[in-house]
Order: C-alpha cells, then structure tokens, then sequence
C-alpha cells in the first residue's frame, strides 16, 4: 500500500462526517470561518503498480519477467564458476546492510556470503541487538541505514509486505529475504535452480513450457508458508503443474483459486504418486495463533517416510526450504536419503544470491546519496 494510500485511510474524518449529512453546530461554524480546507473525498491518482521503485529490488517473484529469470540463473552459474579472486573485484567495497526481524541461518547466511563473495562489505542488524528493541521503526532503521551509506538493504521481517514499505522509505534496492506468510522470492529462485539441474540439466533460459510435464507437489503447512507462495506463483509460469497437499487447517480449499497450474490433492500417497518433485514443508509453529493440531494424525496423513516414498515416489526428487524438523514432516531416513537434494538447495542459494545481490547494485545511480 502506498503512503498516498495510508494517509487516505487515516484521515477520512471530516469527509466521512459529511457524508452522513449531520453536521455539529461547532462544524459549521468552523466552515463558515476557516480557510477552505483541501480534503480528498478519494485518493489522488497514483501509478497503478508503483512497485518496484527501485529496478534493483526483488520483492516478488512476481517482479521478474522470465527473461529477468533466465538472466539471473545464468549470472548465477557464470558468479559461481569465477575465480573468487576476480570475482570479489565485481561489487569491491559496495555496502550492503542485512535486516534481519526473524531468525534465519541459510537466508542469512547465504547472502551474506554472497555480498562478500562479489566483494561487498555487509553489516547486520538484527531486531534482537539493535535499536529496534528500542521502538525505532522500521522506516527510521531503513533510512539510518542509507544515511550510514547502505546502498541495498536485505530485509527478513515478521510482517508481510514490509519490504515494499522499507522500499517506498528508502528508495534503496530491497531484497525480501522473506515477509510474514507472504513471500520469500529466492528461495523460489534457488528452488527452481535446483529443480532444473536435476530434472532439466544445463537449461537455464527458461520459457513457458521448460517444466511442462512436472509435477510439484507442496506438502504441509502451505498457509502459513511464504516459500510455498513464492513457488506457487512462480513454477506454473514454466508450464509445471503445482499440486498442493494438506489438511484443511494448513490449506484451505480456496487455494486451488490462487493461480493457474495450481491444484489440491488431500491424500498424500496418491499426490506422491503423480509428482516428480515433492517440496516438504515444516508446520510454523511461530505463526499458529492458537491454532492446535493433532500430531501424530498429522504424522499419519502427512510425514514423508521411506516407506511412503519407495511406494509411491521411488524416483521423485525430495526438497525441503529448511528447518526440517526430523520425525515430524519428512522422517530423519528420508532427509539423508538419496533422493534428498535439501543441502544442495542450500547451496544453490549462494549463486542464486550473488545474481540477485549483483542485480541490486548494477545500476549505478543506486549508490547511497545518489538515489
Ligand atoms: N529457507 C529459509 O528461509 O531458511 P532460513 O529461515 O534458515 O533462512
């Protein structure tokens, strides 16, 4: 939502009063002597997708075209393969700020090794030992970053949309690293990375049709998931057939409405059986809101096991965004099993984040006090 928008819903008093055709003595008294006052009875006119502002950031997957897609992987794999001593010359002393509001250990890590890998300097500040313990917002933290000379701010954040907020604030290049239930872009990104090697290897300019004939199916808490979102509304785009599997409480039914390529299918075994990729997901405790579920009928319906895998999947790649959670999603076989590509998709991430990273700071008028 924009700030035009925001000051839209906070300040509707006076023309909501109007509206209602009473108007107090002290009201028209007020009108009869005061300057005329300008009040917007609808919002001035804005662009209609003002996001992003800033052609570095990465919000969405949404924000990338496939060619921007196709872009990124191969500047993923050329990053990758380059000596790190001509590499670490790409982003030299570039300054990069990591903004952290929930906990992480892949995301954070593997873009902070990215940045540095290209050169760049990072910093981190985390909720938990910064001055945002002390109330200072998120604006206030996004703008002291860039006074400090932040020229890309890396945001993972509890709320979701708050990256387009610090973008809007700052006008710096924002990377969601993951907002609240909504999205978490490269993870999507590192997944599709993933995905290709092993299914479509040495392709990565990626077009409407690359994963026509796939089938993924995402199994668990998909409500609460941003990598399931960010999957969802990026797979299908290359013709993969995404099929989501859970119980009502984790997946509504009115997710098959969230986009084309995009179905439920209850009973796991059979889900299994028609998927060539199957992305566990850990149950997120931290988002539940009193919700209570039944475990070990969770585990019974819903927990990738060897068994359940040699059944029903013996040859289906088995990826998980991380934390797994032994014995309750996937079972401890299965996560160290040959099927498992789990630490690979960790390791995609840093060449997936050094693209990413690299594509924050090209332009060059991004650099602090330019903006
Ligand atoms: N996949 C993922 O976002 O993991 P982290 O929370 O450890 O960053």
């Amino acid at each position: 939502m924009s700030n035009v928008q925001i000051r839209f819903l906070v300040q509707p008093a006076p023309a909501l009063r109007r509206s209602t055709g009473v108007a107090s003595e002290d009201s028209m008294t007020a009108a009869a002597t005061a300057p005329p006052v300008r009040r917007h009875l609808h919002p001035p006119p804005v662009a209609a997708t003002p996001f992003p502002y800033n052609s570095g950031s990465l919000l969405s997957v949404q924000d990338l075209t496939l060619e921007a897609v196709s872009h990124l992987l191969a500047r993923a794999s050329l990053l990758e393969n380059l000596d790190p001593l001509v590499r670490d010359r790409i982003l030299l002393k570039r300054r990069v700020a990591l903004l952290f509001y929930e906990s992480s250990t892949r995301t954070r890590t593997s873009f902070e090794l990215a940045a540095k890998g290209l050169g760049a300097d990072t910093t981190l500040v985390s909720n938990l030992s910064s001055s945002i313990e002390k109330g200072e917002t998120l604006k206030d933290t996004g703008l002291t970053l860039r006074a400090l000379g932040a020229e890309a701010i890396i945001l993972r954040h509890n709320s979701s949309g708050a990256p387009w907020l610090l973008e809007e604030a700052t006008r710096l290049p924002v990377l969601n690293a993951g907002d609240g239930m909504h999205e978490h872009p490269t993870q999507a990104l590192l997944d599709l990375r993933t995905i290709l090697a092993h299914l479509r290897p040495g392709i990565e300019a990626v077009s409407a049709d690359t994963l026509a004939g796939v089938t993924v199916t995402i199994t668990g808490d998909i409500l609460h998931s941003r990598v399931a979102r960010s999957n969802m509304l990026l797979l299908p785009r290359l013709g993969a057939h995404v099929l989501l599997c859970g119980p009502a409480q984790f997946l509504p039914e009115l997710a098959t409405g969230a986009g084309p390529g995009i179905s439920i299918e209850r009973d796991f075994d059979a889900a299994l059986r028609q998927s060539q990729v199957v992305m566990m997901l850990r149950i997120q405790a931290e988002r539940l809101a009193g919700q209570q579920i039944d475990l070990e009928h969770y585990k019974a319906s819903y927990q990738l096991t060897g068994q359940r895998l040699a059944a029903h999947a013996p040859s289906a790649l088995v990826m998980h965004p991380g934390p797994i959670i032994r014995g309750l999603e996937l079972t401890a076989g299965v996560a160290d099993g040959s099927q498992s590509v789990i630490l690979e998709q960790v390791r995609h991430g840093v060449a997936i984040r050094m693209a990413v990273v690299e594509r924050a700071l090209a332009d060059s008028s991004t650099k602090a006090g330019r903006a």
